[in-house]
């Protein structure tokens, strides 16, 4: 087995009075971008959401990415289960590295809008199986996350929004389906971690959703 103690603090507001859609659809979307290009190039969530990071975060080495979504009930914007950010991936099967990771990676997240479609965490102590040879891990770990949600050893929560949520890489947390019609803005910034050795300052233009019965008609 092995155990995690599976957290999150908050660090503060940000974006407040910003979820209109007119804000939230004209937001360019980031991806392995340093702060000081997202902040150049950044509307106002983006300004805000740097803005409002803690001093060693906002001048500290980090990484940092963004997605805006129109969304609709039942879509995903992120692929769904419970798992873990960025371990690396240093194995031969290409699954997370949880033997002897290089780097324990942080995070700080924030949505716009996020009741439509909030990241849920799974916050508490709990023990999880090992991973051996080739599990698809985070396949066997959803479903014994979601029994210590059932048991009540873990405790599930909903992101608020306009919060800056802390986390590292031992929070269990999930994407959801979408709830109504809604855009919403996510962004993360994450440190420790070997992205930061590789920033590429990328803006991106498109963003899939993820559906669960892609053909029920439109
Ligand atoms: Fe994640």
């Amino acid at each position: 087995m092995k155990k995690f103690n599976s957290y999150i603090t908050t660090k503060g507001l940000f974006g407040m009075g910003m979820n209109d859609p007119s804000i939230i659809k004209n937001e360019p979307m980031f991806f392995n971008s340093d702060l000081d290009f997202a902040y150049s190039k950044g509307g106002m969530i983006t300004k805000s959401f740097i803005d409002n990071l803690p001093n060693d975060w906002r001048h500290g080495e980090v990484v940092f990415d963004s997605r805006v979504h129109m969304l609709m009930p039942g879509w995903y914007p992120c692929i769904p289960g419970y798992h873990h950010d960025d371990i690396p991936r240093s194995t031969d099967s290409g699954q997370p590295n949880y033997n002897n990771p290089e780097y324990h990676s942080e995070h700080i997240l924030g949505l716009i809008n996020g009741q439509i479609c909030p990241t849920k965490f799974a916050i508490g102590e709990c023990e999880v199986s090992f991973p051996v040879n080739d599990d698809v891990i985070y396949k066997v770990w959803h479903d014994e996350i979601k029994d210590h949600i059932k048991n009540g050893k873990l405790t599930e929560i909903d992101a608020p929004s306009n919060l800056l949520i802390y986390f590292d890489c031992d929070t269990f947390h999930s994407g959801d389906k979408a709830v109504g019609n809604e855009w919403r803005w996510f962004g993360r910034v994450s440190r420790n971690t070997d992205r930061v050795k590789s920033i590429t300052n990328e803006i991106r233009n498109q963003v899939q959703v993820y559906l669960e019965f892609p053909t029920q008609g439109w």
